[in-house]
């Protein structure tokens, strides 16, 4: 996955200009970048590790075409060798990629039998070898679309025509327009100050680009007129993608990061991690924070197929369930960032004591993937305020995943659950794409009744969980206090509160609805503010099925407490004395 910009000029231009668009796009990633550009007819590559903001791409060059590209490893390592630019055998074709191919370990052995040699464990390798000979570049991109599968977007040159071409399959690519310069990037506000129109290539599409004419076409080669956009984005939103922060443009990355994130796993991995889960003595889930709520609701599932584990804070591990630990222990531990340092110290003392490692990162090159003796990615893409929101519900994915997988092996599951879980996850993306904007506008509406000294959040069952994220992410980005509680014990007390004005967040269960019902009689008979969340409640949340409503319900929770702090005038994406990753 990642972030593509690249221009074809009528005369040449400096080259690092890339670098400029490259730096806007960093939240599609920042494991390492690229850049290809022809000079006296042969391409010139260069490749960095690490993340472009802070480390650009030498480059004093001039070229009137080149292509750049910032990686977030989703297959294969954050390396030299698998950052793009990827080329052919013969150094003659140059590709960059953002997205994920499904089928690229079929196309990759059918490719290497026939003499292809790569260089590279990326999936993104096989489309410069697919490419390799072609005497018509338009017609090998219609072909490259048809065969390969996935959901990707790609742009590449080669020194046979001084043009770039692109293939839209399902991540986006806009092309901008000057009268003597065509841009190509992966979102339209990182062509401020470029372009200022652009055509949305639609999907499915491939474009012929050179520096005076934009040719588009479909999949049956037929040339399609598409959409042009003004391009007129203030350069603090165009580093977010268009929105005012990136807390909040996560939270629209959730359905394109949930379908990722399912798609992103491989059968032999699952296979393998189910298997060890299966196979254990005993099994501790560990975490902190965000993740640590990924793994109660994951509880849930296991409980599911009558698999007892203990979810436990990676901080407390090693003084309380450590002891316990021997050969035969298995750790999941859950960590998007993959650096946490309690979840990295608690894993290296388990494997002294002779547990086996699975862990579930965001960060293919993290020291959790690097320390795991297997690992599950959670490719929501790069994550970049401070509060998780698209890693958390794409954890939630990969740990029902695993949970179904590990089924398998004691028959409690059997295959068609998967297949239903894919369509019931595609079927929560796509409602969710609609609703997202007007779940919007419903928690701007509702955020001043919880602008108060506190609040409760409440649920129930594996619902629960979510209360407790919810809290925390009003603790994060709207530096309010908020104290997630079962429904039940919001009467054993606490309730109390309510009087002093505490409002509480209700939580529709999935189970205990009777119980849901006495809770706001009880808190109505006080008169207090209730914000309810329910498929018909205040905050609307979409329909799921049961072990989907954590990820249907914490989405107007992440909402409502960014609406607060935008009310508040808050740093919402960096809260004052947070980091990403905790590594103290
Ligand atoms: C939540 C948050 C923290 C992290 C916690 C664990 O919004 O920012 O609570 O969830 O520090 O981080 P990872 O998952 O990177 O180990």
């Amino acid at each position: 996955m990642g972030g593509i910009f690249a221009f074809v000029c009528k005369d040449s231009i400096d080259v690092s200009i890339i670098n400029k668009g490259l730096k806007k796009l960093i939240y599609r990633g920042y494991d390492s970048a690229g850049i290809a550009y022809l000079e006296d007819d042969s391409l010139v590559i260069k490749k960095i590790l690490g993340n472009i903001s802070k480390n650009e791409i030498s480059v004093s060059d001039k070229a009137r075409v080149a292509i750049g590209h910032t990686r977030y490893a989703s297959r294969g390592w954050p390396t030299l060798e698998n950052a793009h630019p990827l080329t052919d055998c013969n150094g003659k074709i140059a590709v960059v990629m953002d997205g994920i191919l499904d089928d690229y370990e079929k196309i990759r052995e059918d490719l290497i039998a026939k003499g292809h040699k790569f260089v590279s464990t990326t999936d993104a390798e096989v489309i410069p070898h697919l490419l390799e000979n072609s005497t018509n570049y338009l017609n090998s991109s219609l072909n490259v679309m048809k065969r390969v599968k996935g959901i990707y977007s790609l742009v590449f040159v080669t020194i046979d025509i001084d043009k770039i071409f692109a293939i839209n399959s399902g991540q986006p690519l806009m092309i901008g327009i000057t009268q003597e310069c065509k841009y190509v990037s992966s979102d339209l506000p990182s062509l401020s100050g470029f372009a200022e129109n652009a055509i949305i290539m639609p999907e499915n599409t491939v474009a012929v680009i050179s520096w005076n004419d934009v040719q588009v076409y479909n999949i049956e080669g037929n040339e399609v007129k598409p959409e042009i956009k003004r391009v007129k984005y203030k350069e603090e939103i165009a580093e977010k993608g268009g929105f005012p922060h990136f807390m909040l443009k996560e939270i629209y990355d959730i359905p394109q990061a949930l379908i990722n994130s399912f798609n992103s796993l491989m059968e032999k991995y699952l296979s393998l991690a189910s298997m060890i889960v299966y196979g254990a003595k005993n099994v501790y889930i560990i975490g902190n924070g965000t993740s640590l709520h990924a793994g109660f609701i994951s509880s849930y599932y296991f409980s599911e197929i009558s698999l007892n584990v203990n979810v436990v804070s990676a901080a407390e591990f090693p003084y309380y369930a450590l002891k316990n630990v021997t050969t035969g222990s298995v750790i999941i531990a859950i960590s998007q960032s993959g650096e946490t340092s309690d979840v990295i110290r608690s894993i290296k003392m388990a494997k002294q004591r002779g547990a086996v490692i699975l862990g579930i990162t965001n960060s293919v090159g993290s020291r959790l993937a690097l320390e795991s003796n297997v690992y599950l990615p959670i490719t929501a893409g790069p994550e970049m305020a401070v509060p998780a929101t698209k890693t958390f519900t794409s954890t939630i994915v990969v740990l029902k995943v695993l949970s179904l997988y590990t089924g398998l092996h004691s028959g409690k599951n059997d295959r068609s659950e998967i297949s239903s879980l894919k369509s019931e996850i595609e079927e929560l993306a796509k409602q969710l794409m609609v609703r997202l904007p007007e779940m919007e506008k419903e928690a701007e509406k509702l955020a001043p009744k919880l602008d108060k000294e506190s609040l409760y959040i409440s649920s129930s069952g594996i619902n629960y969980p979510i209360a407790l994220e919810g809290a925390l992410k009003f603790k994060e980005a709207s530096m309010t206090h908020a104290e997630g509680i079962q429904l039940g014990e919001l009467l054993h007390g606490p309730i109390v509160l309510t009087n002093k004005g505490y409002p509480v967040i209700l939580i529709k269960p999935v189970e205990a609805e009777d119980l849901y019902n006495k809770v706001i009689r009880s808190i109505k008979e006080r008169g207090d503010v209730i914000v309810t969340v329910a498929e018909d409640g205040d905050m609307k949340s979409i329909k799921a099925t049961r072990d989907l409503t954590p990820i249907s319900n914490v989405i107007p929770l992440h909402l409502l407490a960014y609406k607060l702090g935008v009310r508040k005038g808050l740093p919402i994406d960096t809260p004052p004395g947070l980091v990403k990753a905790v590594i103290v």
